[in-house]
């Protein structure tokens, strides 16, 4: 369990990429979802005990990261793969994870072996295990990212941006490997693709310029745009008043527009059921006019 209260961070240069953060994230794939500049790195690296806050708490299974104490603690628990993984490029896969390995203190040379092994064979990675890694392709190098952040069988496994720059396939790939994880740890993934937590979170947060501006279930944030997605046909004139137009499609008797908000009478709009991505466009346009619609109340300690 992650507990984070009046969470704030402002950068030198005065860059205040977090604003009073709260939220408790329990067992599960819990997806942190946002545009560029968010906040998400910085939220991810505070949780890992990486970055320092300006102000508030943060305890990760209790442990107070505040102290030095708990952050050894929890670092002890935890696994983190860094948006940009700096990899060592004459290394073989296998001796990548073992110099990890060894810095993760799994000094037993016979169980860092095992870890090893069943590591690459749970990403995939068995076949290309002792080939350099600037030989790896991007889905490679994000699987073998995900490897190293598991050494040490970790409680909690943060990941920064995994699927970006991934071709379909290796997306599919990364979230499957990361779901099967979440049945065993707690999983935090950061993503601007909307797609990859459709699939995989039980639980996600919006964040939006260092702001959470939805926290619970994708059900519920579906639950959100019900009964504000229409389809409307015209003969090619661009909706307005106030609707937002999520895409377009030409169609034989003019353009179809999906769109969110309350049309008029006047352009026979139909209903249609609500997906996350609808959900996640109404969120984003609430937060320009900058009113939260369910942020997160305080956890009590
Ligand atoms: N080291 C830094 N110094 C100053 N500003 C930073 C630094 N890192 C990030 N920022 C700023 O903080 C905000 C949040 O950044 P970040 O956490 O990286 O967002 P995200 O991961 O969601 O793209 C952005 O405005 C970014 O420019
Ligand atoms: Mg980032």
């Amino acid at each position: 369990m992650i507990e984070i209260q009046n969470l704030t961070k402002t950068y030198a240069g005065k860059v205040q990429a977090l604003r009073d953060i709260n939220m408790t994230i329990g067992a599960g794939m819990f997806g942190l979802v946002g545009p560029n500049g968010a906040g998400k790195t910085t939220l991810m690296r505070i949780i890992a005990g990486l970055l320092r806050p300006s102000g508030g708490i943060v305890h990760v299974f209790g442990h107070d990261m505040q102290t030095a104490d708990g952050k050894h603690a929890a670092k002890s628990v935890l696994g983190y793969l860094p948006q940009e993984l700096g990899l060592y490029p004459n290394l073989t896969g296998r001796e990548f994870l073992d110099y990890i390995a060894i810095l993760k203190g799994v000094t037993d040379s016979q169980q860092r072996r095992q870890q090893i092994e069943n590591l690459l064979e749970t990403t995939r990675l068995d076949d290309v295990a002792d080939r350099r890694l600037k030989t790896y392709s991007g889905g490679m190098k994000r699987r073998i990212g995900i490897a190293q952040a598991m050494l040490g069988d970790p409680k909690l496994l943060i990941v920064d941006e995994p699927t970006v720059g991934l071709d379909p396939e290796e997306r599919v790939r990364i979230r499957n490997l990361l779901s099967d994880m979440a049945s065993h740890c707690t999983v935090i993934l950061s993503t601007h693709i909307i797609e990859d937590i459709s699939h995989s979170c039980n639980d996600l947060a919006i964040i939006n310029k260092g702001q959470v501006f939805f926290r619970g279930k994708p059900g519920d944030m579906i639950g959100l745009t019900q009964g504000k997605v229409w389809n409307i046909v015209t003969s090619g004139e661009r909706p307005n008043n106030g609707l937002i137009v999520v895409s377009t499609l030409q169609v034989q008797d003019g353009v179809q527009y999906r769109v969110l908000g309350t049309p008029d009478e006047a352009y026979h709009a139909t209903a249609i059921t609500p997906s996350l991505e609808d959900s996640y466009i109404w969120l984003m346009h609430e937060a320009q006019q900058d009113q939260p619609v369910n942020t997160a109340k305080p956890v009590s300690a």
